[in-house]
């Protein structure tokens, strides 16, 4: 070891031992704002031109690939994807070794106008009966076909370890990719998708241009692995100047959800199970008040939210509900009213959203005695309430959201304005491993790492006498 990189090296480690005796010293309820800044690309659209938008040469061949989950449980999917020039069928040959497809679904086939763009031949194709735990291989397209593979995920089990990956505000831009690369190497097996897709809002006279490439520019994870969908504002796309004023319209058209198998009324708000996990999807912008069907839907799926088979409950929605940066303050504020009571009466072990693009962490932290009689009005720690994660820093053309409050609120434990995705990976029922991933993993730098105890099984069990949550920030990057 040459002199420099030794004197560099104790120096570095004197600098971890620092922050973590700083961290440990510092009252738990203390919360960090990183001040790092990451060298950013411009927040620029990735040209239609590049290779990240690639598409199949034969004009008809199946493009823009991706799966969701089909079902409740995790043994169907539903296969999607576009051909240009004409209908073609909607079958998925599938099998379980490669070039050998022994079945076959039939799906069905959807297209739009939006504007002066007329979409290609959107195909949803529903594969069920799955065996759980098992690698598939699947081909699409009559002539020109393409070969892709999933693999299902295990049985519902309360201690079947999982790995989710949750990205937000994804867009298509050069950080964008960074984003999706990143994540593609953090062993994710579904993506949590937090709303805010293509952007391609952006363009308003042609928009649809925009949607087919992002539907393109995710492929290379979405074909292999699924995407549970929840929209943002992005996916609205309400436009009376152009005679467009059905909510959602293309988003509808091209992402499907498996929305009936959990028994609700509309494909923007929904539950799955995976493995070990409850995954609750909200709308951020649907109806929610009190007695609206999207209310009395989750108010019915709570009830049945088994935390014995599945002891990881899950929420995703778009609009964070605690925020502390200056963009899109308090957006959430009238979800939070309507719905907080409900997440910490169920024990929701986490809440993640978007829409903020940088990326925050909360205490388990609840403000459900608000009254505006008596003026009790501020969040308070709350071992049953959730925690509160916000990873709108997918990278999309809108750039990051760089000023947070002054003061970090009680309630922060952790923010920074960089790009980036994380990943949850559930050990077993009482033990998941969390982590925030800055785009620039490659420095030294610290970023957001947390063990969780699940909010079921630990508060079960006696040895309860560690706090709810068990901070690691700093160690695992050092
Ligand atoms: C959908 O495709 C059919 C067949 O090509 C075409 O006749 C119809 O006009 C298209 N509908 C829309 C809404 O673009
Ligand atoms: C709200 O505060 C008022 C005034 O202190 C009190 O009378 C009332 O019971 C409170 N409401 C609830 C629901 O706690
Ligand atoms: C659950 O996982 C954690 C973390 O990997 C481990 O320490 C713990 O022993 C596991 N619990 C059981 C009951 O296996
Ligand atoms: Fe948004």
């Amino acid at each position: 070891m040459s002199r420099v990189s030794g004197l560099r090296s104790s120096l570095f480690r004197f600098l971890c031992i620092c922050s973590v005796i700083a961290y440990s010293v510092t009252d738990a309820k203390a919360g960090i704002t990183s001040s790092f800044v990451r060298s950013e690309w411009p927040s620029t659209d990735i040209p239609l031109d590049d290779e990240a938008f690639i598409v199949p040469e034969d004009p008809n061949a199946p493009q823009q690939v991706r799966i969701t989950q089909g079902d409740y449980d995790g043994r169907a999917v539903i296969i999607s994807w576009v051909t240009k020039a004409d209908p073609g069928r909607s079958v998925v040959f599938y099998g379980l070794s490669e070039h050998q497809y022994d079945h076959h679904a039939l799906g069905y086939v959807k297209n739009y106008t939006f504007y002066n763009y007329k979409s290609g031949y959107i195909h949803h194709c529903l594969v069920d009966g799955l065996e759980h735990d098992t690698k598939y291989y699947y081909k699409i397209g009559t002539g020109d076909s393409r070969e892709f593979w999933f693999e299902t995920p295990p049985e519902i089990d309360p201690d079947a370890p999982y790995t989710f990956g949750i990205i937000g505000d994804l867009g298509q831009t050069y950080n964008s990719l960074s984003t999706l690369e990143h994540y593609m190497r953090s062993g994710g097996k579904t993506v949590l998708f937090v709303g805010d897709l293509s952007y391609a809002d952006r363009y308003e006279y042609d928009n649809g241009v925009r949607w087919d490439s992002w539907g393109q520019f995710v492929e290379k994870s979405a074909a292999y692995q699924p995407w549970i969908w929840a929209a943002g504002n992005h996916e609205i796309e309400y436009q009376p100047h152009l005679g467009e004023t059905q909510p959602f319209k293309p988003f509808l058209h091209r992402y499907t959800t498996p929305y009936l198998a959990s028994k609700s009324s509309s494909p923007l708000w929904y539950a799955i199970r995976r493995a070990s996990a409850h995954i609750i999807v909200l709308s951020s912008y649907s109806p929610f008040v009190k007695y609206t069907p999207q209310w009395t839907w989750l108010h019915g799926e709570l009830k049945r939210v088994d935390r014995e088979k599945t002891p990881w409950l899950i929420v995703l929605m778009h609009v964070p509900l605690y925020n502390s940066n200056e963009a899109h303050y308090m957006e959430g504020e009238s979800m939070r009213v309507v719905f907080e009571s409900w997440f910490v009466q169920y024990k929701v072990d986490l809440v993640f959203a978007g829409h903020v693009h940088a990326y925050e962490r909360s205490y388990r932290i609840s403000n459900i005695n608000y009254n505006i009689t008596s003026g009790d009005r501020y969040p308070v720690p709350d071992k049953s309430a959730p925690v509160y994660i916000t990873v709108g820093d997918g990278g999309n053309q809108e750039g990051l959201a760089g000023r947070f409050t002054n003061l970090q609120p009680d309630y922060s434990a952790f923010r920074e304005a960089s790009y980036g995705h994380s990943t949850l990976e559930l050990k077993n029922r009482t033990h998941a491993f969390y982590r925030w991933n800055r785009n620039d993993d490659g420095k030294q730098v610290p970023t957001d790492s947390v063990q969780f105890h699940n909010q079921y099984w630990a508060s079960n069990q006696k040895r309860r006498k560690h706090r709810h949550l068990r901070m690691s920030s700093h160690i695992a990057s050092c």
